[in-house]
């Protein structure tokens, strides 16, 4: 039977990823809009798996295929985490990210070389047709820049510096960032997760 993936985002930008990486498992792959799903959803985990997975399954009640959901962030290791399940609400939702940027600089001034460690971290969910849930978890490992740098990406991007290629995450090409993002690889690890269960179901 041929399943029906359904991804819980209504971001374009998003579901174009999702396609490209996803395309070959010989599924069909459904935004929650197509699939005709619009619940209300509560984000109110404490944690990127617990949000992924509470969006997953509000649209899974709608629709019952296969749903998936992600849920992203910054974690900054110096500040205790944040601004990590809440870096889309930091400092309020319609805040510049010039604002939000320059005040997470602001506030690691005294940190020095690794303290500035942080990370996008991306956590997928899948619920399956049955109701259970598996998890998938990647990271994209930098430090805090001094200054934010470049003009590319979205968000935090201009503040996280990856040492690898020597620049800001914004500073990378699309290519170079979708290859190492925390969710171009979650989506690769789901990918075989997918590939696998299916696999063992057509047994
Ligand atoms: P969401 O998972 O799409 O809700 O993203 C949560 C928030 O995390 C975004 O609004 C950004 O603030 C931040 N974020 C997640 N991924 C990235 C990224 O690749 N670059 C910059 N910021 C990101």
């Amino acid at each position: 039977m041929k399943h029906r993936i359904v991804f819980a985002t209504g971001n374009a930008g998003k579901m174009r990823e999702i396609r490209l990486i996803l395309g070959d498992l010989g599924c069909q792959i459904l935004s929650m809009k197509e699939a005709g799903a619009d619940p209300v959803i509560v984000e109110d985990g404490k944690t990127f798996g617990e949000n992924a997975e509470i969006k997953a399954r509000a649209v899974w009640e709608c629709t019952k295929d296969i749903v998936l959901a992600d849920d992203s962030g910054l974690v900054v290791d110096y500040i205790g985490g944040e601004p990590g399940v809440y870096s889309a609400r930091y400092m309020g939702e319609n805040t510049s990210y010039e604002i939000k940027n320059q005040n997470i600089i602001d506030r690691l001034k005294d940190a020095e070389g690794e303290e500035r460690s942080a990370r996008f971290v991306c956590n997928i969910a899948a619920v399956m047709p049955d109701g259970h849930v598996v998890h998938t978890e990647s990271t994209m490992e930098g430090i805090i820049a001094d200054k934010p740098a470049g003009s590319g990406g979205f968000g935090y991007d201009p503040i996280l510096f990856i040492p690898e290629y020597g620049v800001t995450s914004a500073e990378l090409t699309i290519e170079q960032k979708n290859r190492i993002s925390h969710r171009g690889k979650a989506l690769e690890a789901m990918k075989m997760e997918l590939r696998r269960i299916l696999e063992e179901e057509s047994l």
